[in-house]
């Protein structure tokens, strides 16, 4: 069986690594990187660090609006998938990436599988909404992270070829956690930025209704950072540099230290050992929930909402006294980690299960 996996941006190749792992032994797996994400510390070190086979097409797409993006991606996906003939599409998540690779697909019969499918945030202002509806509606197979997310599909009357396989970032957090913590060139980390174990905090911004509010926006972010009694560090998505760096310099803030994005292994390892995190990323509230490091959505709602039970992530608008009080005063409850709702961390041996299935069908 020829199977096609469209991915584009850093979470799917993280996505994708443990995944193609599990289906290197149940069909014959063509990447196509479609360029949504091109910088060397956004792209090439994930397939590095994390041995994810080398993409057979790379469409260097790039950066763009969500129609020029989308549709370019269009195109290029749909000459590959007419060259290739494969039998299923697979994607990941609900970039734009996603969206392209589940509709150039459905437009030519070829069945879509869908991993990471059921998530909803209820805010359709959000381009991953767009996206997750969008191509769950045209999935044939649809892996679920969460049982909430299977119930999400119910709800829209999609319930054919949807199953709760768990979440593959499971997988990966624990796959990959214990060779970062085995590797001194990545456990050097710590030292290279001078920071300590527990003494700092751990933020990323990069969602489009964050960077949407400009300046003014940052700033109130970074004004509850700087009162925070430990450092706050932030690997800086490439969308939110320019913003973050005019706060720093026209406010001085002293508290904060921005480095680059770093490869996932080191993330990895800056999570487990932060105090606490601060974000608007979809993957790392559900990495700071895996490792049990109490976290603060920097976002008014959230799609995992599974994390949220005994405050280990609470939620914030991006207003400077309500930040500070998240971040400051929150208490967790222990008790409130008893049940497991993201799977037993074998999501990607489920979904090879499924496509060896499927395999047998279209032989
Ligand atoms: C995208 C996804 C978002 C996901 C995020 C993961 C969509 C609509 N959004 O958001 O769901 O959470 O990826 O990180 O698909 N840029 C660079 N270098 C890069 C990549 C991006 O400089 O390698 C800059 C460009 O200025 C670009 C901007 O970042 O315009 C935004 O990139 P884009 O891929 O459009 O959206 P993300 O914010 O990364
Ligand atoms: N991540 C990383 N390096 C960084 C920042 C994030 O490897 O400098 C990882 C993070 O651990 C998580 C994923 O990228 O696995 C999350 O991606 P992002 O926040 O870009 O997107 P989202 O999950 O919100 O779609």
């Amino acid at each position: 069986m020829k199977l096609i996996t469209v991915v584009g941006a850093r979470p799917q190749f993280i996505k994708a690594s443990v995944v193609s792992m599990a289906l290197a032994h149940v069909c014959d797996e063509v990447i196509v990187h479609t360029g949504q994400h091109y910088d060397r510390n956004m792209s090439d070190v994930f397939f590095e660090e994390l041995k994810i086979p080398k993409p057979a097409y790379h469409l260097g797409v790039g950066s763009g609006t969500h129609g020029k993006q989308t549709g370019e991606m269009l195109i290029k996906i749909e000459e590959v998938l007419q060259k290739e003939t494969p039998d299923a599409l697979l994607v990941y998540g609900d970039t734009n990436s996603t969206l392209a690779g589940a509709l150039a697909a459905a437009k030519l019969h070829i069945p879509v599988l869908h991993v990471e499918a059921g998530l909803r945030s209820f805010n359709r202002r959000m381009p991953e909404e767009l996206n997750r509806v969008l191509t769950d509606h045209i999935s044939d197979l649809l892996f679920c992270p969460t049982q909430t997310a299977v119930q999400n599909l119910k709800n829209e009357g999609i319930t054919a070829g949807v199953q709760n396989s768990g979440d593959v970032m499971l997988d990966s957090v624990l796959h990959f956690s214990k060779l970062a913590g085995e590797n001194p060139e990545k456990t050097a980390i710590f030292q290279k930025l001078g920071i300590q174990p527990k003494q700092y905090r751990l933020a990323t911004l990069h969602r489009a209704e964050t960077t949407d509010g400009g300046l003014p926006a940052v700033e109130r972010i970074f004004r509850a950072f700087e009162r925070l009694p430990q450092k706050v560090v932030i690997p800086i998505h490439p969308r939110t540099r320019s913003l973050a760096e005019s706060a720093i310099a026209q406010c001085g803030f002293r508290n904060i230290q921005l480095i680059d994005p770093v490869g996932y292994l080191e993330m990895l390892l800056l999570t487990s050992n932060a105090c606490q995190v601060l974000t608007d990323s979809g993957g790392l509230q559900k990495e700071a929930w895996f490792l049990e490091i109490p976290c603060v959505t920097l976002r008014s709602e959230t799609e995992w909402v599974e994390t949220l039970a005994g405050n280990w992530n609470v939620l914030s608008a991006l207003e400077t006294d309500e930040i500070y009080d998240k971040a400051v005063n929150t208490k967790v409850d222990p008790a409130a980690r008893s049940q497991m709702p993201f799977g037993d961390g074998n999501a990607s041996g489920k979904i090879a299960a499924a496509l060896l299935q499927m395999g047998e069908n279209v032989k």
